[in-house]
Order: C-alpha cells, then sequence, then structure tokens
C-alpha cells in the first residue's frame, strides 16, 4: 500500500485552533492523507485551552509566543520556525486558516519552498487595510500564494475572482467554524448540572451567578473584544459605553470574559472592574463559551468568530467594529456594525433590550456561515487533488 500524503494543519491562535480542529478531525479519517496538527504557538494558555477544548493536542509546538510580542518580531520567528520545520517534514501539503500572523508566515515558508498551501475561511475582504488591522493585509497577501482557496460562502468567492484568482482553485465549502460549533455543542448539551460547573470554572462571583446565571428570566450580554485597531482609545470607548448601558437598564447585567493581550486586559480591568452586574472572568475554554453563548440575551463582541456562531444559537451579535469582512451577517440581519462610538453601542443595546419583536425577528435568521459539512467537503477535495 502507498504511504498517506502527509498534510500539515496549522494553527497560532484561539480561533485557528477552534476552525482548524474539525479539519484536522476529518482529515485523520482519510485513507490517503495523514494530517499532522502544528502549532506556532503565536497564542499559549489561549491555544492550550482551545486544543483541550477538543481532546487534542499539537503533534508538534513551535512555542513561539513572547509577551507583549510585536508584528514584525513574531512575523520573522514564525517565517524562520515553519520553514525549518517544513524542511525538516518535507509535507505534501500545508493548511492554514484566517488571517493572523502565523497564516501569513506560515503560507509564505512553504511557498519558499514550493509546498502546495491551501487556505481555509478564503476570500474575506474589507478593502480597507487599516480595518481589521492588520488582519485584512494578511488575508489579501495569502491568496496569491495558494493553490486551494476553501470559501465560506459566494460572497467569498466572488472577492477572489475580482482579484484574479483562478475559478478552478475556489471551493465554496461552508465555514468549518460551525461544523466545530455543532461538535461542541453536542458534546455541552450531554453534560448536566453546567452552571455550577461553569460558574466554577470560570470564577463567576457568587453575586453574578446567583443573580444572573441561575435566574431564567434575568437578562445579560456576553461581551468580547480584543481588536488592535482599537487599542487605544477604541477600548476607552467600549468600556465607557459598557458602564452606561448598564446605567441605562438596571436589571441587566455582563459577562467579559477578558482576552490575555495586556493591552485589552490594562483598560478592561481598570475601568470595568468594581462593578456589581459585570463579571470579568478569565478567557473560557470553547465548551464554556458555547454555553455562555447559548445561555446569554445577546452578544456585543468584535470577534470574527462570534459573529458567525451566535446567529447558529439565534443570538443577535452587535459587532463593535467600523468594518467587517463578514457582510453576510449583516445582509441577513443577525448581525449589526454599531462600531466603537459609545452613543452607538448604547442606541443598538437599548433597541435589542426593549423591543422584543424586533429581537426575535433577529433571533430567528438563518445563519448564512454553513452546514457543518466544510470540513468533510475540504478532505474530498484534498483527497482528489492532492
Ligand atoms: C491575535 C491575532 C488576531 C486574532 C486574535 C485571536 C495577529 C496579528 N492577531 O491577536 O487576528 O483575532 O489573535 O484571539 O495575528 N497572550 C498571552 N497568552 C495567550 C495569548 C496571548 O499571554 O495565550 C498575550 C501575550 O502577551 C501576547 C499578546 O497577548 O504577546 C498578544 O498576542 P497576539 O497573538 O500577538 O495578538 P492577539 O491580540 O492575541
Ligand atoms: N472564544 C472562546 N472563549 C472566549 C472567547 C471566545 O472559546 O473566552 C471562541 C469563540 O467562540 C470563537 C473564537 O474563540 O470561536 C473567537 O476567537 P477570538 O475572538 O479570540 O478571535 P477572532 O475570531 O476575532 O479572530
Amino acid at each position: 500500500m502507498s504511504e498517506k500524503k502527509k498534510v500539515i494543519v496549522v494553527a497560532g491562535t484561539r480561533p485557528e485552533v477552534i476552525k482548524m480542529s474539525s479539519v484536522y478531525m476529518e482529515l485523520k479519517k482519510s485513507r490517503t492523507l495523514e494530517p499532522i496538527f502544528l502549532s506556532t504557538g503565536q497564542h499559549r494558555e489561549m491555544l492550550a485551552q482551545a486544543f483541550g477544548a477538543f481532546d487534542l493536542k499539537p503533534d508538534h509546538d513551535l512555542e513561539l509566543m513572547q509577551p507583549g510580542q510585536d508584528l514584525t518580531g513574531l512575523t520573522a520567528r514564525v517565517l524562520q520556525a515553519v520553514g525549518s520545520y517544513l524542511e525538516e517534514t518535507r509535507p505534501d501539503a500545508v493548511l492554514v486558516q484566517g488571517d493572523t500572523t502565523s497564516v501569513l508566515a506560515s503560507a509564505m515558508a512553504a511557498f519558499y519552498q514550493n509546498i502546495p498551501v491551501g487556505h481555509v475561511e478564503a476570500g474575506l475582504r474589507t478593502y480597507d487595510m487599516q480595518s481589521p488591522w492588520p488582519e485584512e493585509m494578511n488575508r489579501r497577501l495569502v491568496s496569491p500564494l495558494c493553490r486551494w482557496h476553501f470559501l465560506p460562502t459566494e460572497v467569498s468567492k466572488g472577492n477572489l475572482l475580482q482579484e484574479m484568482i483562478p475559478e478552478a482553485s475556489c471551493h465554496v465549502t461552508g465555514n468549518t467554524v460551525i461544523d466545530s460549533l455543532l461538535w461542541m455543542s453536542h458534546k455541552v448539551n450531554a453534560e448536566e448540572n453546567r452552571t455550577a460547573a461553569v460558574a466554577k470554572r470560570l470564577k463567576i462571583p457568587d453575586p453574578f451567578r446567583k443573580n444572573f446565571l441561575e435566574q431564567e428570566d434575568k437578562r445579560w450580554i456576553l461581551v468580547t473584544a480584543h481588536r488592535r485597531e482599537s487599542h487605544g482609545g477604541g477600548f476607552d470607548d467600549i468600556c465607557r459605553a459598557l458602564r452606561q448601558l448598564l446605567e441605562d437598564h438596571p436589571g441587566v447585567g455582563l459577562l467579559y470574559p477578558v482576552h490575555l493581550n495586556p493591552a485589552v486586559r490594562k483598560p478592561v480591568m481598570e475601568q470595568l472592574g468594581n462593578h456589581e452586574r459585570i463579571a470579568l472572568v478569565e478567557p473560557a475554554g470553547y465548551e464554556d463559551f458555547v454555553w455562555l453563548m447559548n445561555r446569554c440575551y445577546f452578544a456585543l463582541s468584535d470577534s470574527g468568530g462570534v459573529q458567525e456562531e451566535a446567529p447558529s444559537l439565534g443570538k443577535p451579535v452587535l459587532v463593535m467594529r467600523e468594518t467587517t469582512e463578514r457582510p453576510e451577517g449583516v445582509e441577513a440581519g443577525t448581525c449589526e456594525l454599531i462600531g466603537t462610538d459609545p452613543e452607538r453601542i448604547r442606541s443598538a443595546a437599548r433597541v435589542l433590550l426593549e423591543d422584543p419583536c424586533e429581537y426575535e425577528r433577529r433571533s430567528q435568521l438563518k445563519n448564512p456561515y454553513g452546514d457543518g459539512e466544510a470540513a468533510k467537503r475540504i478532505r474530498e477535495i484534498l483527497e482528489k487533488t492532492l
């Protein structure tokens, strides 16, 4: 029997692990392909937590994270370390996912060695190089380096065709995040008494647990925010808006798992600490985060992944960004783009909190990002064409 072809599956940050785990698990089923999970270690604790949620571990970890890392140093370290690893292992293909520094530098390293690259979640664009920054650049530079573009929607395919990417290399598969979300929802639903366990794991303060998590009729909002283009003034605006929002709505709470980036933690802890209706907690494991998304009233977030996931769970998302490379959610009405201006955040939240008909309408829209079969399609395409 001929040997299986080696496919390196690269992940550097939390969302890459979440969205690549379903691809890795699917490739494991292949009779012709052998996946190898490579971690660049751009993230450390958050990466280990994401792997753990899927009961996975990287096959090899380059452990590249440095506290407070800058983009130039990180890019250089990933390029060098992934390059050396590929030279040693000589795989048949490399798969990257999304828009991080790990994605661009790993794709470049593979390209330099003439190893074909597949881009999972390809074709997302804002056409504004400053937003999201630097992710829009990463996405645009990765595309011409790739042999396969695995696209979440027809909109993303249209973007690549417009950039003269050959149509034969474009495959609309859906987004693998839906595969991962469905897998995780199944696991989460199987566990009983989750409220107490989640509260304990996330160290959610007792009053918040009793007043919000354990009261079915109490409403609370799930918050995440970490984007680089909001560091500094954008975060001050977000924090001010969140405090004012709670003053406007005395019965409402906020739960915010705070990203480990020090440029995020410092302003958030300083400005939102010590409020009895705000629970600031450590980053949640994916299984707990899925549970939180299921239980919240709606999400206020700048995360790419949350824009794709929450609508599957019937939760509207207010997107605290000026632009989005995910227009399908906005068009479908599940996501609303509101930026970081405090007045806009407050008024958009007010609509969801005070207009039950509008809330109901937005909770019932269909998710445009996939059907949970994206990873299987990616496996089949690779089996046929590699
Ligand atoms: C990165 C990605 C961003 C993605 C986000 C997902 C880039 C340029 N940015 O942003 O696109 O949306 O991940 O979360 O690729 N840290 C830890 N432990 C961790 C993770 C981070 O301590 O497990 C701290 C470190 O001090 C690190 C800093 O956060 O230096 C920044 O991490 P980095 O990956 O450079 O940027 P993110 O803001 O996480
Ligand atoms: N997520 C998580 N724990 C958290 C916050 C988010 O597991 O505390 C998940 C979320 O469900 C989504 C992904 O992490 O799948 C999003 O990651 P992040 O916001 O860090 O990055 P982005 O999607 O903006 O690139």
